[in-house]
């Protein structure tokens, strides 16, 4: 009982579409009209610059950490990562938003964050060193969730870590695939900032 109720719970924070949040209740912009029409940082940093971009994007990884953390504060016997699963989910898929959601990156990260911080940081670091050197967001995304899997046999024992966060990647790079095709055809938007 106490499991299905963190799943839910972790369900229903990740289902928060802060990017739809931020764009309609600050700016009067439903940002799924614009740029890549996606639910998440990235496409608030290019609808609505660095400021909007910033908050939605720290609290997109904020919802996957408390997500991650709720067997934790509850006392309850489960992995952080299984608990940040159906957080990632309802980001992708927000009952609060007609069920298209962002792309699985901050709030997955948020996860990791809770569970492998020092993984988590390393990973922002592969992220910008790839954003600096491509100018592309979704690649970099994909390229640190590869990292993800590979620093997690490096530097963790724990078999079911490794699993989940290779699951993770792999539903990461199932979010990207319109992304993946863009890349290809050379038409993926670059970052310009960077
Ligand atoms: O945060 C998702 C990012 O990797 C790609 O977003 O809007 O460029 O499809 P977008």
């Amino acid at each position: 009982m106490e499991n299905a109720l963190i799943l839910i719970a972790s369900y229903l924070l990740g289902a928060i579409p802060f990017a739809l949040i931020v764009g309609k209740w600050g700016y009067g912009i439903d940002i799924r009209k614009h740029g890549s029409g996606n639910l998440g940082g990235t496409n608030t940093f290019r609808t609505l610059g660095k400021k909007a971009g910033f908050i939605v994007s720290a609290a997109d990884v904020l919802k996957g950490t408390l997500a991650a953390a709720l067997p934790f504060l509850l006392q309850v016997d489960m992995h952080p990562l299984v608990a940040g699963i159906p957080a990632v989910i309802g980001h992708c898929y927000p009952i609060f938003a007609k069920f298209k959601g962002g792309k699985a990156v901050a709030t997955s990260g948020g996860v990791l964050l809770f569970h492998e911080p020092v993984i988590f940081m390393i990973l922002v670091a592969v992220f910008f060193l790839s954003l600096y050197l491509t100018k592309y967001v979704s690649l970099s995304s994909m390229i640190a969730g590869v990292f993800s899997v590979i620093f997690s046999v490096i530097l963790t024992d724990d078999k079911l870590t490794v699993i989940l966060m290779a699951g993770f990647a792999l539903f990461l790079f199932y979010r990207h695939r319109a992304n993946i095709v863009r890349i290809y055809k050379k038409t993926e938007p670059k970052v310009k900032w960077i």
